[in-house]
């Protein structure tokens, strides 16, 4: 088959920048794509974050118009994984910051010109370096500018949404200084306000979403967070294509992160990381007790405060806690607060990639209490490591998991019905054994890697490239 050229368009991407799942799904797709003899290239802001990753510059500058002028941007060009090019579009007074998308004091208060800036940027790109897509794939509310500024007679887009909470909403004020048409103007307002998403939403070839059932959860009215009519007007140009796992980075074989390795013939390795992790923690080390793991942004969506609830249904269980996330201020403050007064919970605050992997790996148990969950990586890696994910059954996590098959499932949303379902898994751990092991080594060997995935999002592309020239 024809080998395409791909652009993708993002915000994050494994191993140069990331703050959650977008990083890892646009690190870990593209040399999958690539696998497959497509010309895949990436285009990033570069972030400070971004800074310290190899690259070289390419000449330049670049002149991105935004706002009242004209942005002069150096161009940087890195590769990830497979010899992937990925550009970095360098602007400081937008992008040399201390966090991504905000900092201490909040969400950065100019993202509408920091991301037109990118969508802008990555289309002045492709000229600049005589790069001519077939297909722009973009990611989430950062890049859906960019099916709205191509031109007629510019390639196919995609817009892929990897959480529909979170849309890119700016007063509508700003409207005349974004220097759109009339109809780009009317893509962009929504309801008195300027929505990215929507924009790109309305205007992408095709759409995906990274789960099914999340891609239709986002049609009805509890999961479209208001965007549900325009989704169901384009259910036919909507797809749900499940998330891969990136199968050499989570490996408990071969993890250089883990004090010992393992696979699903023999877990030997796990109960000496799971004693690692408690020592590191300071849990007292016993091959007996339950361990729960919980890795995740603090973050509503992540039911949080059901996971602090359940907490004190389960009490009175002779259960351990092993906690890494940062985000919101009270769930941070009752995390060290507990951490500081019993000695079964123990939680980390910030953002710390190798000691993810060592509780993956460490943990028995994994919670992932979700209000929604567009796919969720996480109960993916546990499955990897052979801890048992206790997840919510929404969204992709409801795709992923198979109840008493590969983890346990609980639907209502409550720290009690999180609580029930901790206790009924550690009963399991503790009096059915051998069905314990039977679903740690089940979910080990899942396939979970992206050559799957890229073949999905082949077809996609080829679909979007015939409807974009009028055959379909
Ligand atoms: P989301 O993107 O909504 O945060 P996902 O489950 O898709 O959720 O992906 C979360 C990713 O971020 C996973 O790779 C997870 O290991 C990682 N992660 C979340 N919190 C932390 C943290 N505090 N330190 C290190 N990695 C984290
Ligand atoms: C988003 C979602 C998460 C998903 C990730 C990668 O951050 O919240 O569910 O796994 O994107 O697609």
């Amino acid at each position: 088959m024809a080998r395409l050229k791909i652009l993708f368009v993002a915000s994050e991407c494994v191993p140069i920048v990331k703050t959650g799942g977008l990083g890892d799904v646009v690190g870990a797709l593209p040399p999958a794509l690539r696998a497959r003899g497509h010309d895949v290239r990436i285009v990033l802001p570069r972030h400070r974050q971004a800074k310290s990753y190899p690259a070289e510059v390419l000449p330049g500058p670049l002149g991105v118009p935004v706002g009242a002028g004209t942005c002069w941007t150096g161009v940087y060009r890195a590769e990830i994984a497979g010899g992937v090019p990925v550009y970095l579009l360098e602007h400081d007074a937008l992008f040399d910051r201390e966090g991504v998308y905000g900092d201490a004091s909040g969400e950065f208060g100019d993202s509408l010109w920091r991301f037109l800036f990118l969508s802008r940027g990555a289309l002045e790109l492709c000229r600049h370096i005589d790069f001519a897509p077939d297909v722009i794939h973009v990611h989430d509310w950062q890049a859906a500018l960019v099916p709205v500024l191509n031109p007629p007679g510019g390639p196919a887009t995609v817009l892929s949404v990897h959480n529909l909470g979170y849309q890119g909403i700016f007063g509508v004020g700003e409207l005349p200084r974004m220097r759109l048409s009339p109809e780009q103007e009317r893509d962009v307002e929504y309801f008195g306000n300027v929505n990215l998403l929507k924009a790109g939403l309305t205007r992408a070839t095709l759409l995906s979403t990274v789960s099914p059932r999340y891609a239709r959860e986002i049609q009805s009215a509890d999961g479209g967070a208001g965007l549900d009519g325009l989704l169901r007007q384009r259910r036919r140009d909507l797809v749900g294509i499940l998330n891969g796992i990136d199968e050499a980075r989570w490996n408990p074989a071969t993890d250089l992160h883990l004090p010992a390795t393992y696979d699903p013939d023999d877990l030997a390795g796990k109960a000496r990381c799971k004693a690692a992790l408690q020592e590191e923690l300071g849990l007292p080390v016993r091959p007996d007790v339950p361990l729960v793991g919980l890795v995740s942004r603090l973050a509503e969506q992540k039911g949080i405060d059901i996971f602090v609830d359940a907490l004190g249904y389960l009490a009175g269980l002779d259960l351990q806690f092993a906690v890494l996330g940062s985000g919101l201020a009270w769930a941070e403050q009752v995390f060290d607060r507990l951490s500081a007064t019993t000695s079964h919970f123990r939680a980390r605050i910030g953002i710390d990639d190798a000691l993810s992997h060592r509780i993956y790996a460490g943990a028995d148990l994994f919670a992932v209490p979700s209000r929604y969950e567009p796919c969720g990586l996480t109960q993916l890696y546990s499955q990897r490591y052979g801890t048992v994910p206790v997840v919510r059954g929404v969204g992709g996590l409801d795709d992923t998991v198979d109840h008493e098959v590969s983890g346990f499932k609980f639907q209502e949303l409550s720290g009690r019905a999180l609580a029930l379902s901790l206790a009924w898994a550690a009963d399991c751990y503790r009096h059915r054994p051998e069905h314990f092991q039977q679903m740690q080594r089940f979910s080990m060997r899942k396939r979970m890697g992206w050559n799957r995935v890229a073949a999905q999002y082949d077809a996609l592309y080829r679909l979007a490239i015939a409807r974009r020239r009028g055959r379909l």
